[in-house]
């Protein structure tokens, strides 16, 4: 069955909860709004993808150097980077209700009182003049609240790398065409209904500046929004379920003179999963104005002294994670009974392989023991011996684990276990001294949604 008709946002945060990938935040409490936690599987995945970001932006090329900077910086930070005059949403707040409205999504919106109407259409309905909110969070440093301790929480990880890019200069021997990359918690004090983990009050960003020669930067704009895109077909995301869309004007951020999303199609429609923005010197130039620093770029053999020019892709690691469990989430049939699975990508997988023995004696829990003993530190596996074979099989097809071990009464007489595929079902009896390279050749192999129509 084609993917579309079966996922629903509902059906993702029921198995994300259920198989403890990620759950509501402050649950004792009854929750706090937008806020998520990731449990162990949850934790592997955005593991993984966070990994094929670095691999992609590390290993795969050479121009670009990580950096891992401060979350609370200088508050001049954000006067100069425009955050704290223009880092706004317009609200709307309802005397009646006391509830509060995104004024710009007030037509998608549902009235606190009369859900099956927008906030406004009912005649008791008392809504306020529309008025600009900040979405930084602000904090206090030390233990008085006083003139001048007031800092914030990032909104994004990028100002962090402009305020570095003299120092990084310095250290890593590169000159434009060069990136900073690097990846960390944001926040944003959204008031929007978040959607799961699309739009939460903390996340994690993947975010790299690439600094370029002004008469550069078309060009790498474009480079950066292949790349960015050829990125998550390589995560398994069916192209089908992908498209870039070309911001238009009124859309552009302050620092912007031309932004394309990414964007996904969620079970809630299509949305950004990522932006890629060409910021033009805005940063570089606003920092170095506020600081008195110079922030440009000296070329020694030519003698050429310039603001180079930044091309950013900045994606959101729950938005790709989400994008990941929605485009694997699938239900089918086995033998009359029905089954959920992710057929994630192998690389993306929490679990490569689980190691079952089909009876929890005869010797059989001591060889997968032994069996798990072979696979791990080259892998991440899972040794499981409660329950039926059935329901430790649907377990691990629910955590998107790809291949199964086996170990049953033939494999104590000839050492031979059963290798099973996630997504064909496919069975295949395999020596166990040949498992490592059996499951290395799976786990190589160029690898294609099941899902692709
Ligand atoms: N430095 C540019 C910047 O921050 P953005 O479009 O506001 O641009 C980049 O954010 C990405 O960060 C988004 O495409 C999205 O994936 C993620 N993101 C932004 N706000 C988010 C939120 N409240 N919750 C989850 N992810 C968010």
């Amino acid at each position: 069955m084609p993917a579309q008709e079966v996922v629903t946002m509902d059906k993702v945060v029921a198995l994300c909860k259920r198989r403890g990938l990620v759950f509501p935040a402050s649950e004792i409490y009854g929750g706090i709004a937008n806020t998520y936690d990731y449990g162990h599987y949850g934790v592997l995945l955005k593991r993984n993808v966070v990994d094929a970001w670095w691999k992609a932006m590390l290993e795969e090329r050479d121009d670009v150097v990580a950096l891992d900077s401060a979350i609370i910086q200088h508050p001049r930070t954000w006067e100069a980077s425009g955050h704290l005059a223009g880092f706004t949403d317009p609200l709307i707040d309802c005397r009646t209700c006391k509830r509060r409205f995104r004024a710009d999504h007030i037509g998608e919106l549902e009235c606190g009182r009369k859900p099956s109407r927008h906030p406004g259409e009912d005649g008791q309905c008392d809504l306020t003049e529309q008025r600009e909110f900040n979405l930084m969070f602000e904090t206090a440093i030390g233990p008085v609240k006083e003139a001048g301790s007031t800092v914030y929480l990032r909104p994004e990880t990028a100002q962090g790398i402009f305020l570095d890019f003299k120092t990084v200069l310095g250290f890593a021997r590169k000159k434009p065409p060069f990136g900073i990359a690097q990846v960390g918690k944001s926040f944003r004090n959204e008031i929007t209904p978040g959607n799961f983990i699309f739009r939460t009050l903390e996340f994690e960003q993947m975010e790299m500046e690439f600094f370029v020669p002004p008469a550069e930067a078309e060009e790498w704009y474009r480079h950066w929004l292949q790349e960015r895109l050829d990125w998550y077909v390589r995560l398994g995301i069916r192209p089908s379920h992908l498209r870039m869309r070309a911001h238009e004007a009124e859309e552009l951020s302050h620092y912007s003179s031309a932004t394309s999303d990414v964007e996904y199609l969620y079970p809630i429609g299509w949305s950004e999963l990522e932006g890629v923005a060409n910021r033009g010197d805005f940063d570089l130039n606003a920092h170095a104005q506020a600081s008195g620093e110079k922030l440009e770029f000296f070329d020694q053999p030519s003698g050429e002294r310039y603001v180079p020019h930044v091309i950013e892709p900045a994606a959101g690691v729950g938005r790709a994670v989400l994008a990941v469990l929605c485009d694997a989430y699938d239900e089918d049939e086995i033998g009359g009974e029905s089954r959920t699975v992710l057929k994630l990508h192998p690389r993306l997988a929490p679990v490569k392989v689980a190691v079952l023995p089909l009876v929890r004696k005869d010797g059989q829990p001591e060889v997968a023991r032994e069996v798990q003993q072979l696979l791990r530190g080259r892998w991440s596996t899972e040794y499981d011996e409660g329950g039926s074979i059935g329901r430790r099989y649907r377990r691990q097809d629910e955590i998107g684990t790809p291949y199964g071990v086996t170990i049953d009464h033939q494999t104590l007489q000839d050492r031979t276990v059963t290798l099973r595929d996630r997504d064909t079902l496919e069975q295949v009896r395999v020596p166990i001294a040949e498992l490592p390279d059996q499951i290395e050749r799976r786990l190589s192999a160029p690898w294609q949604s099941p899902k692709t129509a």
